[in-house]
This record gives structure tokens, sequence and C-alpha cells, in this order.
């Protein structure tokens, strides 16, 4: 069977028009909204789809650091992927054990070293050379032994990565070997990232062989980790990943190993949290370009930067309070945010009814990348966030007020 986790969603993650007019009601506009039943379903279905018995999901938490959703996961028995000590931090704040949690990220200072390895996390994947140097200096002159110690290179061959400034070559795998020795310690192993938002099933699964041969380069394999970067289908009706095909193929190749004891660490961000996600914002205005509608609402591309900065399509819907004159009629419609950007847009182009002020918009899949990437450009305080979980809900994180936009500012109080 296929399974496609976008393919329901407007029936699987959305609510009426009465509970989204309920919850602006009660925490205000423009907000996140979270459906915990649709973000459950998505972690059983990828869980299921994989049935290598060593296998251990860990969640990208650079998607969305929201630490009530990380507990979700953490229920669920998944781990964490830390991009960043702050994927850590968080991580740890939502109960997870240090050993849960996989670093595999980017160019480290000493002291940023130091720290993750304080926090005892144990499996790391280096980007560079330099940066498995850097470790294991730590390691010896600190004396921070977090065993089982699981040190990992991340891959750069560019017939399967393409032109990317992550990861290391095989022919350097020497060079990581030496100095791990060096240190009494083992590198065990692989990762591997396919680059974000790939739908195309083919392009994962084709390359599993020279993945797992390339791996057997390292004396001392363990564990390969398969990275993120599955796709999510944005589109309805649009190309999406196949887990269970992928699922299948890379237990099949896993299990003809001879060694039996390779552990398979998948580390999904986008596929698992994207669809659960909401932005509700209200119409503040509306007005005519000829036959095109321009519609303002009381959002922001600060608050969801991809549909305008990144060039990504995200759904819109709509729930009109006026359902008389609602009508299958629909016009070519920007939604533009409150404040006069150029690119401040949260919708370009899109087929909406004609729509009046205090009507709600629903822009659908943000749960991935979307307040992770929010910012205070244009200074705005970010939206609430909200867990709803059937027909309860509850605050997950406050709305933020204009004091935040003077936090850790330096000033002396004069204003004359
Ligand atoms: C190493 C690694 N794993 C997983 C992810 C999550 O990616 P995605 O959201 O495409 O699954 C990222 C994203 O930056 C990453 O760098």
């Amino acid at each position: 069977m296929r399974v496609e986790l976008g393919k329901e969603k407007i029936n699987d993650t959305l609510f009426s028009r009465k509970v989204a007019e309920e919850l602006l009601s009660i925490y205000g506009s423009p907000l996140y909204v979270y459906d915990a039943v649709s973000l459950h379903r998505t972690i059983e279905c990828i869980t299921k789809a994989i049935s290598y018995p060593r296998t251990q999901f860990h969640f990208a938490s650079v998607t969305n650091g929201n630490v009530a959703l990380l507990q979700i996961f953490r229920n669920a028995g998944w781990g964490l992927h830390a991009n960043t000590p702050g994927d850590i931090y968080l991580g740890l704040e939502a109960g997870f054990n240090p050993s849960q949690i996989v670093y595999s990220g980017s160019n480290l200072n000493r002291a940023e070293m130091e720290q993750v390895l304080h926090w005892g996390v144990n499996t790391l994947n280096f980007d560079s050379i330099p940066q498995l140097q850097l470790c294991c200096e730590v390691v010896v002159q600190k004396g921070i032994y977090n065993s089982p110690f699981r040190l990992g290179l991340r891959l750069n061959l560019p017939e399967i990565t393409g032109d990317s400034r992550i990861g290391v070559r095989p022919e350097e795998f020497i060079t990581g070997l030496n100095i791990t020795n060096k240190a009494g310690l083992k590198l065990s192993g692989l990762h591997f990232y396919r680059g974000t938002g790939t739908n195309a099933t083919n392009a994962f699964t084709q390359i599993i062989d020279k993945v797992i041969t390339t791996a057997q380069m390292l004396p001392d394999w363990e564990y390969l980790d398969f990275g993120g970067g599955f796709g999510y289908p944005y589109r309805r009706g649009g190309a999406s990943f196949d887990w269970q095909e992928f699922g299948r193929k890379i237990t099949e190749k896993i299990n003809n190993l001879e060694s039996k004891k390779i552990e398979l660490i998948i580390e999904p961000g986008r596929a698992a949290i994207a669809k659960c996600g909401t932005l509700l914002a209200r119409v503040v205005s509306v007005k005519w370009q000829d036959s095109k509608q321009i519609v303002g609402v009381d959002s922001t591309v600060a608050n969801l930067s991809v549909p305008s900065v990144h060039g990504g399509y995200r759904e819109i819907i709509t729930y009109q309070q006026n359902t008389k004159i609602a009508n299958s009629q629909t016009y070519i419609t920007d939604v533009c945010g409150n404040t006069t950007y150029s690119r401040d847009y949260l919708g370009k182009n899109c087929q909406l009814p004609a729509l009046e002020i205090g009507d709600i918009i629903a822009i659908l899949d943000v749960g991935a990348y979307g307040y992770a990437m929010s910012s205070h450009f244009l200074h705005r305080p970010k939206p609430a966030e909200v867990l709803l979980e059937n027909d309860k809900h509850r605050l997950i994180r406050k709305r933020e007020d204009y004091s935040i936009l003077l936090s850790n500012q330096v000033f002396s109080l004069n204003r004359s």
C-alpha cells in the first residue's frame, strides 16, 4: 500500500470554522495551531514503515523546537536529532536523555563542543575532519568519555550528495580513523543527508547500496544514519515521498549485510511535523485591483517566511463568517501581511473566494520551518502556539508583546 502523508490533509487536520473562531477568540490572532491527533498518526505511519528491528527514529527539531511537541515525539519512543547546541538544550528541557540525542551538525567552536559533550551527548556525526579532531581533543583534555561513544562522519560524495558543502569525502576517512585511534576512540558511523524536501523516493532508494559500500570502508562500522530530507506533499495530488517503499528497500538492503548488528538512524524533520501545523490569521482589509483580490491579514512574512522568502507553496483555505455569501466562485488573490515590506506576502496568486473583513484564513502544513523560522524582522511580536487534541486545546507558547523588542537592548532611559 502506498502511504502518502498529505493525502487526506483537508479532512484529517482541519478543524471547523467554529473551532477556528473559538481558538482566535481565546488566544488571539495570528495563531499557530498544532493538531496532536494528526501528529500521532504521522509518527505512527513513519515508525511502522521501516520494519528493520534495529531502527531508531530521531525527530529533527530544527524544524520545530516547541517543547510540548518534542515531548510528543519522546513519548512515542523517538529520540531527537540536533543540528545545533540549541536543539540539544531544548531536547534536554523536553526530557530526552542525552543518549537519545544524535548531534549531526556543523562548525562548533571549542566552547560549544565542550558544552555538547558536558551535556552527555554520545552520538555525534561530524561535518569535517577538523570538527572530529576538535571533539577528540576535548574528550582527551577534559576526560569527558560519554560511553558508549558513537562517533561518525557526514558523507560528502558528489555523485550522491550533489554540490553540497556538508560532509567528508571517503578519501579523508583514513585521516579520521587516525585521529580517533590516537584518542582511543572508534569511528563507527556514517551519516548521509539527501537535502531537504526530496519527494522522489528513488532519490533515496537508488543510493542505499552506494552509502552502505562507503560505510563499509570504516573498519568499526556500527551505525548508519540515513538522515532526514524526506519530502512532504504540500500540493494536493503532487509528488509524495513513499515511506512504505523506502522502508521496504532499506530494510532489505541492511538485512542482506553479513554483519547483523548495524543500527539504523532515521531523522525526519519536515515529513514528521509539517502536516500537523496551521497558521490562522484574521482578514483586516480587502481591496480589488482589477480582477485581483488583495487581502490584508493580521500576520506577516516574519511569522511565516517560507512562501514568500523561500518560494515554498503552502495551501491557504478560508473560513467565512457570512456563510450566506460564501459560494464556490474563487478569484486570484494575494494574501498580504501587515507591513509594507515588499515581500510581505503569505500567499500569492491563490484561488480564494471573495473575502470580507473578519474572515479567517488558514495556512496549512506549516508545522515544519514555520514558527522555527519566524523572526522579529518588521518588529512585530511573534504569535502564540496552541496544541489541539480532539476538542481540547491548550497554550504551548505565549504570544509575545512589544517588550520582546527591547529584550537584551542596552540603552539609557533618556526620552527628552
Ligand atoms: C542532518 C540533518 N538531519 C535532518 C534534518 C531535517 O531535515 P528535513 O526537515 O528535510 O527532514 C536536517 C535539516 O537541516 C539536517 O541537517
